[in-house]
């Protein structure tokens, strides 16, 4: 996440610097097909985390909203990871001697968050928002996929800047209404035959400038 006060030149010094960097590359296919490369993007890859915890069990299963865990995702840029204190809502109660959550009555006991790792990451010099992606019609299956059936998260999406565009030009087609923002299976608008031109109209969307550099690069 690029820090909003950050001076804009050092963002685009980095970016031309970034770019001499890597440009040799396209010019040599095996470069050229590594740096599209699962390997490279981190695509499919699941992260050790301090508890195997299962959004297959948590979202898909029991059925628990997004929000309730992600509390920030429709009002910051960050999504929000839950503390402690909302396992322990249920976990108080439910599989209270399991050996797999020793380390959430630790972490209330001692106060000390527990650390979970990072499975999707932009590079600093990309800024991005959630709140402005789920409150104009970008479901988070869209980016993160069919997180109802992960066992263990992973990171669905390539998140190159390909990617990011490849919907920037036109959202339209990707758009679904409200009640389809945090529903946890991967549908695609199409599959729901949603009409996507009151989509458009309900969300007010203008995809005018947003391809524009300074939308990620700021
Ligand atoms: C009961 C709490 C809970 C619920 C409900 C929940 N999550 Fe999570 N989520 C977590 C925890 C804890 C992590 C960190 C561990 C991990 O990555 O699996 C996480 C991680 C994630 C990540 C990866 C974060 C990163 O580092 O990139 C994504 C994406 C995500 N959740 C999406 C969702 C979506 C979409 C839903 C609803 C369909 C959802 N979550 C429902 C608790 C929850
Ligand atoms: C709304 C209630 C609720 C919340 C909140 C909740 N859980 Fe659970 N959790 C359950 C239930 C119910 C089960 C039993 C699932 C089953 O076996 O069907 C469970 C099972 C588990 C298990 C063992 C089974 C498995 O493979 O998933 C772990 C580990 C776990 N939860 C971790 C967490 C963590 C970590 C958090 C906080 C990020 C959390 N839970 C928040 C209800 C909850
Ligand atoms: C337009 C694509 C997109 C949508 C829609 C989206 N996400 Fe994300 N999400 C991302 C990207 C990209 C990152 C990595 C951000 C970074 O490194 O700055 C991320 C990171 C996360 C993280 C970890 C970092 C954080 O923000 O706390 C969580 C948790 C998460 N997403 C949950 C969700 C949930 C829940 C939803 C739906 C309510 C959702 N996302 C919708 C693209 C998306
Ligand atoms: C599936 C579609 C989709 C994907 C993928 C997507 N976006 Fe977006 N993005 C949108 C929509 C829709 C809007 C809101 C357009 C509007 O308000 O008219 C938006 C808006 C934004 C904005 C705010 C623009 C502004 O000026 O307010 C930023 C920043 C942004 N996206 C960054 C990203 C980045 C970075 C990625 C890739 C990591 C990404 N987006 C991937 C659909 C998408
Ligand atoms: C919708 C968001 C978005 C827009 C608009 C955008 N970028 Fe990017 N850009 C990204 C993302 C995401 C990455 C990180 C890609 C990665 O890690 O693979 C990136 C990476 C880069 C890089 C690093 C080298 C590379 O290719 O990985 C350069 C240079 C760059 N962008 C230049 C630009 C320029 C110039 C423009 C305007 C013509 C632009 N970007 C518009 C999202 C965007």
């Amino acid at each position: 996440m690029a820090q909003d006060f950050e001076p804009r030149a050092n963002t685009v010094a980095r970016l031309i610097l970034a770019g001499l960097v890597l440009m040799p590359l396209t010019f040599v296919g095996l470069g050229y097909a590594l740096e599209r490369s699962d390997y490279v993007t981190g695509q499919n890859e699941t992260v050790e985390q301090p508890i195997p915890f299962s959004h297959a069990h948590h979202s898909g299963e029991i059925g628990i909203d997004c929000r309730y865990c992600h509390t920030s995702v429709e009002v910051s840029a960050k999504a929000g990871l839950p503390p402690t204190t909302t396992c322990m809502s249920c976990h108080s109660q439910l599989w209270t001697e399991a050996e797999m959550l020793a380390p959430v009555r630790e972490s209330l006991s001692t106060g000390v968050r527990l650390k979970w790792e990072p499975v999707n990451e932009l590079p600093d010099y990309v800024y991005f928002n959630h709140s402005v992606h789920v409150t104009n019609g970008i479901a988070c299956t869209e980016c993160h996929g069919s997180v109802g059936e992960m066992r263990l998260m992973r990171q669905a999406a390539p998140l190159t800047m390909d990617w990011c565009l490849d919907c920037h030009r036109d959202p339209v087609p990707y758009l679904q209404p409200p009640e389809m923002i945090t529903y946890p299976y991967r549908t695609t608008s199409q599959m729901s035959e949603i009409d996507q031109a009151p989509l458009a109209e309900f969300y007010d969307i203008h995809p005018g400038g947003l391809t524009d550099c300074s939308t990620c690069h700021r």
